[in-house]
């Protein structure tokens, strides 16, 4: 597979969903293209590489899991999993962030990470940041490092990527929608 541009021609995109005047950047599309969601695992993984060895990777829910996983399994890791708030079922820590359309609430198992333990942030897409600089906090407060992000997705005009940047994180997406 072909240029970046021919995986962003996989999502598509739904006007006014969930909400009037988001313009929703469907990846489901791309997950049924079977060569585009290997060369977009790749991808990710080819990025992440650049920044060391990695002991898990951290999914935030749902969508994030779906690449998360693929990307421990490339990357010989193993998974986080960053829940909504409510759905683990051991002692929890949690953070609320704000959405591109509403607030939530996300949270992990406290003793999910060692200290000292390198844990890479993966998610399909960032807007404002809001999800990512949430699970970024999540992760540091057991201890563990941050080593940088990985998305499929950029909304640069969202300010989200500039501003996990602005927490000192490298940060990787394979396409933008301005
Ligand atoms: C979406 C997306 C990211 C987040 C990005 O998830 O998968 O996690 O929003 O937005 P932000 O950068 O403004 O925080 P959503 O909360 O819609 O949940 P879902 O994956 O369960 O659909
Ligand atoms: N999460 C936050 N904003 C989004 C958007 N515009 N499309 C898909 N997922 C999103």
């Amino acid at each position: 597979m072909p240029a970046n541009d021919d995986l962003k021609a996989l999502i598509r995109t739904i006007p006014d969903f969930p909400k009037p005047g988001i313009a929703f950047r469907d990846i489901t599309t791309l997950l049924l293209d079977r060569h585009g969601l290997a060369e977009t695992v790749g991808r990710m993984a080819e990025a992440a590489e650049e920044w060391g060895p990695v002991d898990l990777v951290a999914g935030t829910e749902a969508r994030g899991f779906l690449f998360a996983s693929a990307l421990a399994v490339e990357l010989g890791a193993g998974v986080l999993l960053i829940r909504k708030d409510g759905k683990l079922p051991g002692a929890t820590i949690a953070e609320d962030y704000a959405l591109e359309y509403g607030t939530d609430r996300i949270a992990i198992h406290a003793d999910a990470c060692a200290p000292g333990a390198r844990v890479l942030l993966v998610d399909d897409l960032i807007a404002t940041g809001g999800t990512a600089i949430a699970s970024c906090r999540l992760i540091r407060r057991t201890g563990a490092e941050v080593v940088g992000a990985c998305f499929v997705i950029d909304l640069p005009e969202l300010g989200g990527a500039e501003a996990l940047r602005a927490e000192g994180l490298p940060v990787h997406a394979l396409m933008a929608f301005e």
